[in-house]
């Protein structure tokens, strides 16, 4: 059975692989994202080492000047996707979308060097890398911070990686559609749209493409012009994790300065994290930048930081509040606490489970001494692929498949849970 699942996840990622970089699955995402190849490149790393490499240093090669890293990379011209680069029109040589996503790379580079096989040639290759993912880093504390309260702000939910969460709703309604024209979605006829983000989330996607289009993406001006600037906890502990992993790794390959500045970076991130706890929930909370309040809404967002080093007090919590949410749901990690206003199972980041997030949680967990917790995680995850193959995402208390199919990073997360060996 697990040779058959290995073999199975090996043939997608060689499916989606087109040669540089992969697609997160044929159809519904034709292009290059950036996280997911972070978290693919960990299962490439199962097929061909080399390989793993390439997937990151392409996703470099379209850095801006400023230090950013797009979204998405549109390699080649596809008509199947909404909204493509005549949307986002961010006048780059190889077009690009003009937002980010979840930094995750400093993690998943220091990954593939611990386990290289090949030690030399992954010195030279995490060598090159390591002062772009630094820049990368730098440049979400200048122009995601602005006034330096140590954490930074998304300011598009699909910075954030969960388009249409629950967390995102009040924050919403701040920002208008007059002006939006006509478009046409194409996602909609890949996937099912009940398991899609709805047309008026859609409007408002566009509406800030458009705002931030008129600005010319400078991103000297975005933060402050935008409505919608949310303190994401899992977007910046997956920061945080991935500036300590590239502060451990400079230093064992002997850049002290880069090492520092990664660390004291994190330290400072890592304290700020503690203004998001909240008591009453058990995890941490979204903070809006618009209104200075907290969002009092229990996503796994709030969950998430336990992939970053937190203090063991909240580790603990919140390994005690995903034991909680085992006994409501099947499948764990629900994205969305089930009994919440709002949730629903099937529909992309407001219910359903999502591999990637239980890869970064059960990471972080067994390395704080949480096993338990960590294993059923990864049993549950399994599971899921045994009872809907390898889908973008998961029903938690049905296991219905959801999303798109033959999902890369998916594969990439079996590929792990499987074969990865000791954890670090
Ligand atoms: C989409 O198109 O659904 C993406 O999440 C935006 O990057």
């Amino acid at each position: 059975m697990t040779d058959a699942v290995i073999a199975r996840a090996k043939e997608i990622l060689r499916m989606n692989d087109l040669g540089a970089y992969t697609v997160p699955t044929h159809g519904l995402y034709p292009f290059q994202w950036n996280w997911d190849s972070a978290l693919s490149a960990l299962g490439l790393f199962h097929i061909d080492e080399d390989r793993a490499w390439t997937e990151i240093e392409t996703l470099f090669d379209h850095q801006w000047e400023d230090g950013m890293v797009p979204h998405i990379i549109f390699h080649k011209e596809d008509e199947g996707y909404f909204p493509g680069p005549e949307v986002y029109d961010t006048r780059r040589p190889v077009p690009t979308s003009g937002l980010t996503q979840p930094p995750v790379t400093g993690f998943a580079v220091r990954r593939l060097f611990d386990r290289a096989t090949d030690k030399e040639m992954a010195r030279a290759r995490a060598l090159a890398l390591l002062p772009k993912i630094a820049r990368w880093h730098d440049w979400f504390y200048r122009a995601r911070d602005p006034h330096g309260t140590g954490l930074v702000a998304v300011i598009h939910p699909w910075e954030t990686g969960r388009d249409n969460s629950i967390d995102w709703d009040d924050a919403f309604e701040r920002v208008p559609t007059e002006g939006v024209g006509a478009f046409q979605r194409r996602d909609i006829q890949h996937a099912d749209p009940a398991h899609r983000p709805t047309q008026e989330q859609y409007k408002r996607y566009i509406w800030l493409v458009q705002l931030f289009r008129g600005l010319a993406w400078d991103n000297t001006k975005l933060h402050d012009a935008s409505p919608f600037r949310i303190v994401d906890p899992g977007f910046n502990a997956i920061l945080l994790r991935s500036c300590m992993d590239l502060a451990d790794l400079a230093e064992e390959l002997g850049d002290t300065a880069l090492s520092l500045d990664q660390r004291a970076q994190a330290e400072q991130g890592l304290d700020a994290l503690e203004t998001l706890w909240s008591d009453s929930r058990q995890q941490y909370l979204c903070f809006d930048r618009v209104t200075k309040a907290l969002i009092d809404s229990p996503s796994v967002g709030g969950l998430i930081p336990a992939f970053a080093p937190i203090a063991p007090n909240r580790a603990a919590a919140i390994a005690a509040h995903i034991d909680a949410l085992g006994k409501r749901v099947n499948y764990l990690i629900p994205s969305h606490d089930p009994d919440a206003p709002g949730y629903d199972g099937e529909r992309y980041w407001r219910g359903p489970t999502w591999l990637i997030v239980n890869y970064m949680v059960a990471d972080g967990l067994e390395r704080d001494g949480h096993t338990r917790t960590a294993a059923r995680i990864v049993e549950d995850s399994l599971k899921l692929i045994e009872v809907g193959g390898f889908s973008e995402y998961f029903d938690p208390i049905t296991g219905t498949p959801c999303g798109g199919p033959e999902f890369t990073w998916t594969a990439a997360m079996v590929l792990e849970f499987l074969e990865r060996g000791p954890v670090g």
